[in-house]
Order: C-alpha cells, then sequence, then structure tokens
C-alpha cells in the first residue's frame, strides 16, 4: 500500500510541474500501466508474507512428525525388547505336520538353518533366519559366511582379512607311508575328542573360531554388502531397491529362488537441527575371531530344544549328533558341568576378545553420565575397561539407585553384547547433559554402539591344510589357473583320470585322502554341495581318490575316533528372554529331570512307598526342651537323596527355629544348619531321631 500512495504522489507533483516544464503529461495509458506495476509489486510481496508464515507452520508441523516417528521406532525396539533377548528367531519353513512343533522354529531340521560347503574352502553354510538385535528385528540372506576376522593391521571399516588355517602336526608329516600318516592323524583327533594334551597337544593344531553376528544403524546412503559371502550376495542396486523388493516378496509371499534379500530396518535416528531427518539403514555381517585360548569339547552342552527331538523322534543323545542340535557354553568354564547363577563367565571371556567395528586396534572407555566404566572381574580402579570390544558386563566405582556397582548392557537383554566405535558410517546419538545450580555445565555426550550375539564355535582343524598327495591349490575358481581344476569338463570323476579335477581351487577343495574317513558325509542336506569323494590329479598327473576338506558340520566317520562335530552352534534364542519361556525352561526342567527336581511337585505321585516323618530335635543345652518337626513325603523323598531340608519345627517354649536337616538312615536325621547359622543360639544338639509312635497323632499326610 506504501508503495502505491508513494506512487501517487509522485504522479500528482508530476501533474503540478507539467505546467511550467516540458515533459507532457502521462497518458491515461501510461498511468495506469504504472499503478498495474506497483499492484504486482504489491501483491507479490503480500504473497511471498503469507508463504513464509505457511512454510515454517509446515517446518513446525513436520518436525513434530518426524519427532513422533522416532519416538514411534523406540516405541517398536522397546516393545522387542521387553519380549525377549537379543538372539535368532526363526528360520524359513520348508515343511509341516500335524503337530505345532512339525515345523520349524529357530531349529527344526537344523538350528538356524545351518548346512555344509565342505568343498568350498573357507565358506561356513548358514541360510536365512530372522534374528533381533537391541530390539531391532531384520531378517537375513542367505548368509554363506567365511572364515574371516577384523583387520589385525588397519582400522578401516570393515576390513577384514582371511583367519589362517592351523598346521599339521610335524609327528604326521614325518611318517612315509600314507597309511601311518593316516594312523597318526587319527591319535591327533582322538587326543582332541578326549581332550588329552599329555601325548599330543592338540591345542596347537585343533584351533576354535567364534563366529558372530554383528548389528549396527549405518549412515550409508548406497547400498553397501557388509560382508563377502563365497556364494551369496544382496541382489538389489541400491537400499530402496532391496526394501522395494522386500516389500514385494512380503506382500506377494514370494521369494528370490536364490535367497540373496534380507530384510533390513531403517529408522530417522535424528532430526538434525529440529527439521532435517538424518535417516539411518540397519545393516549386519558375520564374523568369526580365532580365540586365543583352547575350548575343550566338554565346555559345550546341548540344548534339549523339544521341538525339533519331538518332530524328529530323537533321545537327547541322538539330538545331539544331529544338525537340529544347539549347546550353550559351561559358564563355569569347569570339565564339570554346573548349574547355578553365574554373571560374567567363559563366553564373556570370549566375547571380550572380539572387537567391534574400529577392529582389533581400538581403545575405546565410556564415560556416559561422568562414570567411568571398569572391566567387571577386576577390582581395582587403574584400567578402564577397553569398550571398544564385546561385552555386557562392566561395573562402576559409585552405586546405583538400587546400591549395586555392577552393570550389564541393556535393561534386561541377557545376550546384549555391545563394542563402541568411531567409525563415521556408523549412525551415533548425542546428548547434552547439563548439570550445576544454573544447568550451565554441559557435556556434549557422542556415543556409536554396534550389538553382537556369537553364533558357534567352529574348529580347525589340521585336515584344512593336510595335503599328503602334495595336489596343486589353484586359489579362487574363477581365476585362470582356478579354472584349468574342471577345463575340458572335468567334474571330478574318479575312474577317468581325463574327468578328475586338475588340483584344488576355491570351491573344489578336496585334498583329503579318501582313505582317512570310512563311510562317506554324515547328515547331509538338500542345501550341501559336497560329493561324497572324487578324483584329484596331483602334480604329476596322477589320480587320487579325495574327500572335501573344508568346514563341516560333522566329520565322517573316524576309525577308533568316531563322527567328530566341528561346528558348535551357540547362538541364543530371542523368544528365551521372555517370562513365559523362562517359566516354560524350568517346567521342562521338571519334568525332564523328576528326581532332581523331586521337591517341585506338589504330591507325592512317584515314591508312594516313602511317608512323611515326624522327628524330635536334639535338646537344648540351657533348659533341656525339644521341638517337633514334621517332614513332608517330598521331603523325605529328598532327603534320601541326600540333599539338605530346610524346615521350620513346631513351637516350644514360645519359640521356634528354621532347621537344615539332612538324612542319615530311617530313623536318624540331623542338623547341619540353624536360624541361619551353624548352630542354633539356645545350642540344641544335632542328631534328630523319629518320634515315638505314640507322639505320632498328627500323622502327616503325603502332600
Ligand atoms: C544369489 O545367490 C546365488 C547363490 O545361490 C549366487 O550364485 C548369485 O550370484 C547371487 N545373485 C546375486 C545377484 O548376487
Ligand atoms: C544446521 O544448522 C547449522 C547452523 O545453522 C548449519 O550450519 C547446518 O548446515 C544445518 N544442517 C542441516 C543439515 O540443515
Ligand atoms: C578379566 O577378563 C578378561 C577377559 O576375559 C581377561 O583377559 C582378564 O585377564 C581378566 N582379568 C582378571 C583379573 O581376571
Ligand atoms: C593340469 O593343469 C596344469 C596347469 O595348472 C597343466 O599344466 C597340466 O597340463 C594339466 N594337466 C592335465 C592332465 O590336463
Amino acid at each position: 500500500m506504501k508503495t502505491l500512495v508513494l506512487c501517487c504522489v509522485c504522479l500528482l507533483a508530476g501533474v503540478g510541474e507539467a505546467v511550467r516544464s516540458t515533459p507532457p503529461p502521462p497518458t491515461v495509458e501510461e498511468l495506469s500501466e504504472t499503478l498495474q506495476h506497483a499492484y504486482e509489486a504489491y501483491t507479490k510481496k503480500a504473497i511471498q508474507a503469507t508463504t513464509g508464515d505457511e512454510v515454517s507452520t509446515l517446518k513446525s508441523r513436520v518436525a513434530t512428525l518426524a519427532r513422533q516417528l522416532v519416538m514411534q521406532q523406540l516405541f517398536v525396539e522397546e516393545r522387542v525388547r521387553s519380549d525377549g533377548d537379543s538372539g535368532i528367531k526363526q528360520v524359513r519353513h520348508h515343511y509341516e505336520g500335524t503337530r505345532p512343533y512339525h515345523s520349524a522354529s529357530h531349529t527344526g531340521t537344523s538350528v538356524a538353518s545351518l548346512h555344509d560347503h565342505a568343498n568350498n574352502i573357507r565358506t561356513v553354510g548358514l541360510g536365512e533366519f530372522i534374528a533381533v538385535l537391541n530390539g531391532v528385528e531384520f531378517r537375513t540372506r542367505h548368509n554363506d559366511y567365511g572364515l574371516r576376522m577384523p583387520s589385525r593391521t588397519s582400522p578401516v571399516y570393515h576390513q577384514v582379512e582371511e583367519i589362517p588355517f592351523p598346521d599339521v602336526p610335524p609327528e604326521v608329516l614325518q611318517q612315509q607311508e600314507l597309511a601311518d600318516q593316516i594312523t597318526e592323524m587319527r591319535e591327533w583327533f582322538k587326543a582332541w575328542k578326549n581332550n588329552d594334551h599329555s601325548v599330543r597337544d592338540y591345542r596347537k593344531y585343533f584351533k576354535p573360531v567364534l563366529c558372530y553376528l554383528e548389528g549396527a544403524w549405518t549412515n550409508s546412503d548406497s547400498l553397501e554388502e557388509s560382508f563377502f559371502s563365497d556364494r551369496h550376495f544382496l541382489d538389489a542396486t541400491s537400499w530402496f531397491d532391496l526394501q522395494e523388493k522386500v516389500r514385494y516378496t512380503s506382500y506377494t509371499g514370494g521369494k528370490s529362488t536364490l535367497e540373496n534379500f534380507s530384510y533390513l530396518p531403517t529408522t530417522i535416528m535424528n532430526m538434525i537441527n529440529g527439521t532435517y531427518p538424518q535417516v539411518a539403514q540397519w545393516n549386519y555381517r558375520i564374523l568369526c575371531h580365532p580365540l586365543k585360548r583352547d575350548v575343550p569339547l566338554n565346555r559345550f552342552r546341548v540344548v534339549d530344544d523339544l521341538i525339533a527331538r519331538m518332530a524328529n523322534k530323537k533321545t537327547l543323545m541322538e539330538h545331539e549328533r544331529t544338525r537340529a542340535a544347539r549347546f550353550t557354553l559351561n559358564s563355569f568354564d569347569t570339565d564339570e558341568w554346573v548349574d547355578g547363577k553365574k554373571n560374567y563367565g567363559l563366553l564373556d571371556e570370549l566375547m571380550a576378545e572380539v572387537p567391534g567395528k574400529d577392529n582389533y586396534g581400538a581403545n575405546l572407555y565410556d564415560e556416559s553420565f561422568d562414570t567411568a566404566t571398569y572391566p567387571y572381574n577386576t577390582t581395582d580402579t587403574d584400567t578402564k575397561l577397553n569398550v571398544g570390544y564385546y561385552h555386557r558386563w562392566s561395573r562402576v566405582v559409585s552405586k546405583d539407585a538400587m546400591g549395586r556397582t555392577k552393570r550389564h548392557r541393556g535393561f534386561a537383554d541377557e545376550n546384549l553384547f555391545m563394542a563402541m566405535t568411531t567409525q563415521p558410517k556408523v549412525a551415533g546419538v548425542e546428548l547434552n547433559v547439563c548439570t550445576g545450580w544454573h544447568h550451565n555445565h554441559c557435556t556434549l555426550y557422542n556415543q556409536k554402539w554396534t550389538y553382537a550375539i556369537p553364533l558357534e564355535v567352529v574348529y580347525m582343524t589340521p585336515l584344512l591344510k593336510w595335503n599328503p598327495y602334495d595336489v596343486e591349490y589353484k586359489g579362487n575358481s574363477r581365476s585362470d589357473l582356478g579354472k584349468t581344476v574342471t577345463a575340458h569338463g572335468r567334474w571330478g570323476s574318479d575312474r577317468q583320470a581325463e574327468k578328475a579335477f586338475n588340483g584344488t581351487n576355491s570351491k573344489r577343495y578336496y585334498q583329503t585322502p579318501y582313505e582317512f574317513f570310512v563311510n562317506g558325509e554324515q547328515g547331509t542336506s538338500e542345501a550341501d554341495t559336497v560329493k561324497s569323494h572324487v578324483g584329484v590329479l596331483d602334480r604329476a598327473g596322477q589320480m587320487h581318490k579325495m574327500t572335501a576338506s573344508g568346514t563341516r558340520t560333522f566329520l565322517p566317520f573316524i576309525p577308533n575316533v568316531g563322527s567328530m562335530r566341528t561346528r558348535f552352534p551357540i547362538m541364543p534364542v530371542h523368544g528365551e528372554g521372555s517370562g513365559v519361556w523362562k517359566e516354560l525352561e524350568a517346567l521342562k526342567d521338571i519334568v525332564l529331570s523328576p528326581v532332581e527336581n523331586a521337591h517341585m511337585f506338589h504330591e507325592n505321585w512317584r515314591d508312594v512307598t516313602t511317608q512323611g516323618v515326624v522327628l524330635i530335635s536334639g535338646e537344648a543345652k540351657g533348659d533341656k526342651h525339644v521341638h517337633r518337626v514334621v517332614l513332608s513325603a517330598d521331603q523325605v523323598g529328598m532327603a534320601k537323596l541326600g540333599r539338605t531340608i530346610l524346615v521350620v519345627t513346631e513351637e516350644t517354649n514360645n519359640h521356634y527355629h528354621e532347621m537344615r536337616v539332612k538324612r542319615l538312615d530311617d530313623t536318624h536325621y540331623y542338623m547341619v544348619g540353624c536360624d541361619g547359622g551353624s548352630s542354633c543360639p539356645d545350642k540344641h544338639y544335632r542328631t534328630m531321631h523319629l518320634a515315638p509312635a505314640e507322639d505320632d497323632e498328627n500323622e502327616p499326610g503325603t502332600a
């Protein structure tokens, strides 16, 4: 409006001057044109003004919506976290039956869809599965990972190196004859099997490798293959392409025949300046770490997954010898298995050797909220915990609200191993914490973490290197030299030398003499690619009958040794973290071990001949009173098994005791503890005997 008024004033001034000077008065057209311009300029400004308002309104609404999306994602994760622990959840469905347990859960015919590609030099066969890591649920592609570890020398993101294979014992190589080498080699397998390193120190040649599943929110814009598989790759050109393919297969119920799609969620990690969403992409990888110590085979115990046992009709021992079996590690690291509560155990010790995404050079400390993190198993404050390595337990110096200094990552996730990283490609979160009277002492915490669970312990044996016929290894099967192995239609015939493999390559890794094993491959599945034996030419063109030398779940039968398992799946299961599953495990233990857990039954249905008894305690030293003690039939049953029974005595002289009682024989018991100590405050003698018959009017029931 101002412009318009000004223009009018100018125009009027112009008209006044026209009387005495030359410029002619503006025509009506000129006047109207000028007014037109002024009007346009005015409306343009007016529009700009209102649009500016709307843009800022829209911006703030988008910010609110985006914030809600962030919170929604947190809500979902928190929900999943309280439903279960980090672990695997489900494998792809390919059979079913008349009972729910006839189809697979995390196991079925094979846990986590594991299988063998023993003909490949360093491939470990593992199919598709759904897993949860710190509340993030995702679905993998067909994994088939390799025996590779993080780089020992470079901090570069996802830099890996091949794990060196263990050597062949010189005692084997010294033998001149093949038959003697075979005999000696079998002795080494026997030593490994029996955990006997007295004569042959197998620990130098049988090396356990811990393979783990690692997940992280990443900043990467372009599709990234986070780990190399010798057999499978993500079949997509971008993250968007992969998401669309997964959406399509989820909607149509279809699948990629080659199992090369994975479902990897995205999240809004942060809102930069309140309005600019920073989207993070979930990604995972499977890597291995060669353990520094030996893990004797007796440290593993099979998990009784009833779903697989019922479906396959197996005893526990038979089940252990199938691919459906998974194991747990003995937390106490002892030869004999013990069950009991234990915080920091063998698995913590092993995972502590595994670095996060900063690779083995990681050296990072967690000092959030001004509280330094220390190793769980130390008591000093000299060495802080290097949180660049995987851990779940740690320690702080000051007590928390519950008076505890021991910490576990996550709220209640038993299997949450975490490691900190500085990789720019990992998406982090920031928090500004201000303290002091005026909240003006601010510290900006900016951390990036990755998550991991153990998948399996794979034993590398001397078979990976043993090559008694000195067959030439020609490297990658796609290289020119590698291709000569199968040139001219060579398919591995052991009858016609011209069709036998000419040497070995990365996918035809057959260098173990056929005679080392008997009876061919064990328990194979459709996914396996190994041939039980092939013909291979040595450097002199001589043909030999050979078996595969790569990684197997079970080695074929070795005479005098047996069929050795070399892969021990120890992956945790998501559901095991839920309250229902914990209750179910308790119930399984009671049902499957009713003698050990006799005290859990409400009714004595096992041993009807066992009756309850009434005992008379030893006399108190002072006023010589005694107490009656009533034991139920179940308590007597437990006492017969040698267990200590906790009982509350009847009242005498206005008091009673809590006694811990053991059984000597049918008529004699004795007190091993009283009122929380070793003896009662009024010093009762320890011996106890059955109450005389007349004292038995209150015969306890059998319950
Ligand atoms: C998919 O996996 C198969 C193995 O089953 C592999 O041969 C193929 O190259 C993969 N496809 C793509 C596009 O990565
Ligand atoms: C956020 O704001 C800062 C300061 O105004 C600016 O330098 C930066 O580019 C902004 N970032 C984004 C992603 O908008
Ligand atoms: C604590 O545990 C770590 C990793 O398991 C181990 O290397 C270290 O020796 C242990 N320290 C003590 C004092 O036991
Ligand atoms: C086997 O391959 C080598 C090359 O590695 C070649 O020199 C040799 O002639 C081949 N032997 C036969 C019998 O084809």
